[in-house]
């Protein structure tokens, strides 16, 4: 048994009475076991978190860890572009190695801000992979291989045959889902309708329902993609994804920023779940969300930076603040506060993957991801008479992560990241990226 006693921290909860007060935490395993002031346990590691504070670790909802690599190699371009010229023959080109080390250098940047379970579309190959890092990295994970069976304009190497699609996802699920106690789960990725059969959508349909898993997909992001789909399937997006019977509790849709009313009215009936990538949405020119109007219907509303080539961070502190800010200009001050997008960042995103009784909060009986800021800096300073999740939200930044655990881990302490050689990371990831461009089609570069 491990056991780890955190002294001395300003601590946010995020509990249902979203109390903060300053205490101790004390972890055994996986698991918080108590949470108060003055907690007296003989603790095998203790971490002195006096003028820290402690938050649940952040929950982003919608990344692609195999983009990481291709951060700066496709900016300025709206979302079709974006994939047809840089992204896909990018993807295409991955092997095993260039999908490893690009999981790696975004776990590297998750863990180093804060963030403790990710959503993750992976691409249609080297999966495996991907998983392998997750694993090792200690980071909780629900991912899949992204599915593409359809389009002229998908890569030959990206174009599935709708049973293979399926076929190696199955296999990937049954190899990683519930791994490591659950740490790690699997989710079926379509990756957007335009990309995707009706076939191939209603076996996903089918196979969520009976492995009871997540189904991941992007969906009305840009005004291009929501004109094909209608042209194309005769309904807009969310309404053809609810007429194949796709949209329920289990389904995550990134984005959804063009919905018009039934669209909302169908999300909010079937219990989906949005996760709104403010910085990916405005870096490629697709609009923005109208997460307020969402909110107020009661609708389920969490987080994403998205993959690092259309955003280009995955920093969460980035996307509260967007998530806030973007708002105001058209909806007033007041439409999208700091506690509205820090309880999406966190207790939201729990609930957008089904595990609010296990994450989100610090609780007792929860699993033990947080973060421990440390919030003495000019930036963020003065401390007096300042509401924490306001400092947290309009003025902290990542580098004020001191301390990551995930499942009751240190993944990193001060700064320092325990769960891999941060210098071996950042020199494959530049290796594996100069082997992989000599590997994309020349038309691209
Ligand atoms: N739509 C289809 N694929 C993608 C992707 O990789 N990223 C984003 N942002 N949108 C998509
Ligand atoms: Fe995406």
């Amino acid at each position: 048994m491990t056991s780890i006693l955190i002294k001395n921290a300003e601590i946010i909860t995020m509990n249902e009475n979203e109390e903060i007060f300053h205490g101790d935490i004390y972890i055994e395993d996986e698991r918080i076991i108590d949470i108060g002031k003055d907690l007296s346990y003989f603790a095998e590691t203790v971490i002195d978190a006096k003028n820290r504070t402690v938050i649940p670790g952040f929950i982003q909802t919608h990344i692609h860890l195999c983009q990481t690599l291709f951060r700066g190699q496709a900016d300025d371009l709206e979302l079709l572009d974006w994939l047809k010229l840089k992204i896909w023959p990018l993807e295409a080109s991955h092997d095993e190695e260039s999908s490893y080390y690009s999981a790696m250098l975004g776990i590297g940047e998750l863990i180093q801000s804060g963030t403790t379970t990710i959503v993750d579309m992976e691409t249609v190959h080297h999966t495996d992979e991907a998983f392998q890092a997750i694993n090792q990295s200690g980071i909780r994970a629900l991912s899949g291989k992204v599915m593409m069976d359809k389009g002229e304009e998908v890569p030959q190497l990206l174009r599935e045959k709708t049973n293979e699609s399926i076929q190696k996802s199955v296999d990937l699920l049954e190899k990683w889902n519930g791994f490591d106690g659950g740490r790690i789960q699997y989710a079926f990725c379509p990756r957007f309708v335009i990309s995707c059969t009706e076939e191939l959508l209603k076996q996903v349909r089918d196979l969520s329902k009976k492995y009871k898993v997540k189904v991941h997909t992007h969906a009305s992001e840009n005004k291009g993609e929501i004109d094909f789909v209608e042209k194309e399937r005769g309904m807009r997006n969310v309404i053809y994804l609810d007429h194949i019977g796709l949209a329920n509790e289990n389904l995550i849709l990134a984005h959804c920023v063009w919905l018009n009313e039934e669209e909302k009215r169908i999300i909010k009936a079937r219990g989906v779940k949005v996760s709104h990538c403010p910085g990916s949405n405005l870096k490629l020119a697709s609009g923005i969300a109208e997460t307020p109007d969402l909110l107020e219907r009661e609708v389920f509303v969490s987080l994403g930076a998205d993959g690092a080539p259309c955003n280009n961070n995955l920093d969460m502190f980035n996307e509260m603040r967007l998530a806030a800010i973007i708002q105001k200009p058209f909806h007033g001050p007041t439409s999208m506060n700091a506690k509205t997008v820090f309880k999406m960042a966190t207790i939201g995103g729990a609930k957008a993957v089904g595990l609010d009784h296990e994450i989100g909060s610090l609780e007792i009986g929860k699993k033990a991801d947080l973060a421990i800021l440390n919030l003495n800096d000019f930036h963020i300073y003065p401390s007096f008479g300042v509401d924490t999740i306001s400092r947290i939200v309009y003025s902290a930044t990542r580098a004020d992560v001191e301390t990551t655990l995930i499942n009751g881990k240190i993944v990193m302490h001060n700064r320092v990241l325990k769960t891999m050689d941060k210098q071996v990371i950042l020199k494959e990831a530049n290796k594996s990226m100069k082997r992989l461009l000599k590997r994309v089609p020349s038309i691209v570069y």
